[in-house]
């Protein structure tokens, strides 16, 4: 039985990891959403194999609550995925019009409450088997291959988290958490727009691949899709 805890998952790259990993018999899923009550697709997924609780990343009271009550359904974590993000719209991110409380916004989502989240998570995680923990990060995150202006804030929070992923690799690695970073590509989402070339299921099928094959070896990397490392 695989334990699986996921943030931000009523929507978007999150729900479909939820549906796929509901398409295998041996897994208990923990997602958590800012407003479950308007959940509804998760909702209905809801059952033996998936419990859904509020998490608004962005307050560590409520990162707290929540991993107290996946403490209460589950002794363990095998796999934790740091999913919630935002992206401001384009003009908050400019450098002409850039939104200063945007952007501290965005660190706050994008980098830190993933970090508090992982810090809460660790007495689970040492109790996994095979445990691993994943930031979803992004390309845009990759220091060296920014050649264009703009999106200050996004690009930041996930060079920020790619940041994370390597101090947590750092601190959790001996003790047998593999930690990454891993890109979902460009995706059709609220955030990835439809002109984006992959659809959720092509991200998330492809993504699983890359979780389900993650060895000491990966610890402290960051990979996109197909499994290539992004220079950081
Ligand atoms: N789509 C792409 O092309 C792409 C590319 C690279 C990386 N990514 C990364 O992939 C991940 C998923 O993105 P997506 O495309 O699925 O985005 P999305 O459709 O915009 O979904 C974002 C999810 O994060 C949740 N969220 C936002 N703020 C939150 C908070 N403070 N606390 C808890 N949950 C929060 C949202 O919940 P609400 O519904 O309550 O807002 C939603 O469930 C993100 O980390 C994103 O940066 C996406």
């Amino acid at each position: 039985m695989e334990r699986i805890m996921i943030s931000g998952a009523n929507r978007g790259i999150g729900l479909e990891f939820v549906r796929q990993w509901l398409s295998r018999a041996d897994v208990q899923v923990l997602a958590t959403a800012r407003s479950p009550q308007q959940a509804g697709e998760l909702n209905d997924m809801a059952g033996r194999q998936l419990t859904v609780l509020p998490m608004d990343v962005s307050d560590p009271a409520s990162v707290r609550s929540a991993v107290a009550r996946v403490a209460e359904a589950v002794e363990g974590l095998d796999l934790l995925v740091n999913n919630a993000a935002i992206k401001p719209p384009d003009a908050e991110q400019r450098l002409a019009t850039l939104d200063p409380d945007s952007m501290l916004q965005t660190l706050r989502v994008n980098s830190l409450g993933p970090l508090l989240l992982a810090r809460e998570c660790v007495p689970l995680l040492r109790r996994g088997s095979r445990p691993r923990l994943v930031n979803i990060s992004s390309g845009m995150g990759s220091l060296s291959r920014k050649q264009s202006g703009g999106q200050y804030a996004y690009c930041s929070s996930k060079s920020a988290l790619n940041m994370v992923t390597r101090g947590l690799a750092a601190d959790l690695g001996p003790s047998g958490i593999v930690v990454c970073s891993l890109h979902p590509g460009w995706v059709r989402t609220e955030m990835g727009g439809m002109q984006a070339s992959l659809s959720t299921h092509e991200s998330v099928a492809a993504l699983l691949r890359v979780i389900d094959s993650l060895t000491h070896a990966d610890n402290g990397s960051y990979l996109d899709p197909e499994r290539e490392t992004i220079p950081w």
